[in-house]
């Protein structure tokens, strides 16, 4: 039977599912429900773990599932309690789903009703605010009520608004057993302040966001000059943290040893984005100027920038094969057309142009300060970074 760990949603799902939680629903797969679990293809059972190895469950060709061990992972396990056990513990408690920051008028609805169980629905995708936050907010929210608990639910979203309502309540019910549920009416208005910090922590303003600035174009098109040029930029302006990863450079070193077949460049692809992610997540700012040459991997990088909540700017630089060869600073395309370098990018290996770029540069016959503009200009009316004009 293989190992596979699946997505942070299809894991939420699995710990709903193993307690008791999505009753009467106890496995993957049912007709019609929108809790699934996709395995490789050609593999119908499998024993799921989580992202660091530990066997949580097996899953049977039914998506009928036995459980192995509780999940260990993530911040605020303590919070994680079965339906049982908030039965046993909060028996009498007026049971509140929560998907958002609490606001003041919130807090107001909430005191009027006793005892209350705050139901923190921390899945993937089910709130604004990262799940962490959202359960961090929730205590805040907590501390200011004269008797409130807290449980937080991996209640995850599935991309069906309708389905994903009907799930949660049930779930909610589910929780709350007899006890009455009390649905909040406003939605909005002022934050404590103790919950704003929070909500500001998570959602910071884009030019204080963690950013991936990707540059994808043929080889020679001028992708490691500009990158060069706005990485020095930001250098000289200060205030940030910046990394590059030069295609170039990181074959050197993060990706030495692998080929330029397209599974070879995947992976190159997919480590740059890893480490790209990483830098996004603590509020750096990431130059890539890879080749990049597949819609799919560039795709999947901007998946793991925006999960680790960082802002993904897509750069095609898009000067001409002719122009690219014409300059063949490097001498590639010479050899390349003789024969003595297989699969190259743009002779004899694929490039897919982006249709999606945040920005478009073609830099023939321009200077390197007037093609940088046209993504500083971008990057400014975007939000993300006020770098000086090149003029200024
Ligand atoms: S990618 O396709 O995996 O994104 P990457 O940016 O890392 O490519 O590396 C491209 C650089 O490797 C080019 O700038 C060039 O100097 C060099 N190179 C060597 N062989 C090839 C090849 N077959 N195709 C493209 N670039 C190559």
């Amino acid at each position: 039977m293989i190992q596979h760990c699946p997505t942070p949603t299809e894991l939420d799902d699995l710990e709903l599912l193993v307690s008791g939680a999505y009753a009467p629903l106890t496995r993957f797969n049912e007709p019609d429900s929108v809790v699934t679990l996709d395995l490789p293809d050609g593999v119908d059972d499998a024993e799921l773990v989580d992202p660091e190895g530990l066997p949580l469950a097996r899953v049977a060709a039914d998506g009928s599932l036995e459980p192995l061990t509780h999940a260990q992972y993530g911040p605020f396990r303590r919070l994680h309690l079965t339906p049982a056990q908030v039965r046993e513990q909060h028996a009498g408690a007026t049971f509140v789903p929560v998907v958002d920051a609490l606001s003041e008028a919130d807090l107001d609805e909430l005191r009027g009703l006793g005892r209350v169980v705050l139901l923190a629905l921390s899945g993937t995708g089910t709130s604004p605010l990262s799940p962490v936050a959202l359960v961090r907010a929730t205590l805040a929210a907590a501390d200011l009520l004269p008797d409130a608990a807290v449980v937080a639910v991996p209640l995850p979203a599935h991309g069906d608004a309708e389905a994903d309502h009907a799930l949660g309540a049930r779930v909610v019910q589910t929780y709350a057993g007899d006890d009455p549920v009390h649905a909040l009416t406003e939605t909005s208005g002022d934050l404590p302040a103790a919950v704003a910090a929070i909500v500001d922590e998570d959602q910071p303003a884009p030019e204080d966001q963690g950013l991936v600035l990707f540059f994808t174009g043929l080889s020679g098109s001028g992708k490691s000059t500009l990158a060069r040029a706005l990485v020095d930029l930001l250098l000289e302006q200060g205030g940030r943290t910046v990394t590059s990863l030069d295609g170039d450079v990181v074959r050197r070193n993060l990706s030495a040893g692998l080929t330029f077949s397209r599974a070879d460049r995947e992976t190159n692809i997919r480590r740059i984005g890893w480490v790209a992610a990483e830098i996004a997540r603590h509020g750096g700012v990431a130059v890539c100027s890879p080749i990049a040459p597949f819609t799919e991997t560039r795709d999947q990088v901007r998946e793991m920038v925006e999960a680790a909540g960082g802002a993904f700017f897509l750069v095609h630089v898009a000067t001409p094969l002719e122009e690219c060869e014409r300059r063949d600073r490097k001498g590639l395309y010479a050899k390349a057309r003789a024969g003595e370098i297989p699969e190259f990018t743009g002779i004899s290996s694929p490039y897919e142009e982006p249709d999606d770029p945040a920005v478009r540069v073609d830099t023939t016959g321009r200077t390197v300060e007037d093609a940088l503009d046209d993504v500083l200009v971008a990057l400014d009316e975007d939000g993300y970074l006020h770098l000086r004009g090149t003029d200024g």
